[in-house]
């Protein structure tokens, strides 16, 4: 099934909208992000059953640090809970777990947590699910920069040298391809500092639905409108 080219390699979702559906049931903002894990058991389950090989999911961003402290530390929680209750179900269908962001600004309980999770989970060959914690674009270019100018000031690299694939290859995401479609619940048109670089010729997809809302049905909308795109890449479209 990922051999058809219809079908995205990669999708990147931007969880967007758990503080509105909370505040429209007038419950506290944590009651969203924890309503919004199972739609995150969803995407993972449609993605893996529709052959999508790569799912990465923004689930924490460099900005978000500015939020309350009280919501950080319950996003944190959560993170814990969530990697602990999903481990086994994860496992058993063949999902891989990679992160990307600066990881060591997480408390050390969930830094430990995913490493274990990530280990586990290391040896499967389905869907690998990317998640994006204390994650920014440009903190991610920054990071590349300083790799780069590492190796040239050690000798190994010549700054003409340099070309795309330097700088995708020193991004977090060296090892991943970029994603073909980009998903943003809760109707916001922007990007929030994600995937900057990666996203320069990824479809977008937006819809209204907040993102404790969204289940295998919305997933599956964005899979058959992804198929009528005419990805053309700058060039023409075919006669
Ligand atoms: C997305 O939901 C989750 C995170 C950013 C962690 P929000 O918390 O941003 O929800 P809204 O946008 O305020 O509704
Ligand atoms: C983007 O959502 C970050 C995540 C989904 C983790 P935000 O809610 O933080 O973005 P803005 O502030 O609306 O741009
Ligand atoms: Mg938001």
């Amino acid at each position: 099934m990922s051999a058809n080219p219809k079908v995205p390699r990669h999708i990147a979702i931007i969880m967007d909208g758990n503080g509105r559906w909370a505040r429209q049931r007038g419950l506290p903002r944590i009651e969203g992000h924890r309503a919004g894990a199972e739609s995150v058991r969803a995407a993972v389950h449609a993605a893996g059953e529709a052959g999508v090989k790569y799912l990465t999911l923004y689930a924490f961003s460099v900005e978000n640090w500015r939020r309350p402290k009280q919501e950080v530390s319950g996003l944190m929680r959560l993170l814990v809970r969530y990697l602990r209750s999903e481990i086994d179900e994860l496992d058993r269908n063949n999902v891989r777990l990679e992160t990307i962001g600066r990881l060591e600004d997480l408390p050390k309980s969930a830094q430990r947590e995913l490493e274990e999770a990530r280990q586990r989970l290391s040896k499967n060959t389905g869907l690998t699910l990317i998640v994006a914690l204390s994650y920014g674009g440009r903190t991610e270019l920054v990071d590349a920069m300083r790799k780069i100018a590492g190796e040239v000031q050690a000798g190994r690299l010549r700054p003409e040298q340099i070309d795309e694939a330097t700088i995708s290859g020193a991004l977090y995401t060296a090892k991943f391809p970029d994603p073909d479609l980009l998903i943003r619940t809760s109707g916001e048109m922007r990007l929030s500092n994600f995937l900057l670089w990666q996203t320069s010729y990824t479809e977008i997809w937006i819809t209204p639905t907040l993102w404790p809302d969204f289940r295998k049905e919305d997933f599956l909308q964005a899979l058959a409108d992804y198929r009528k795109r005419e990805r053309r890449f700058g060039g023409i479209e075919p006669t």
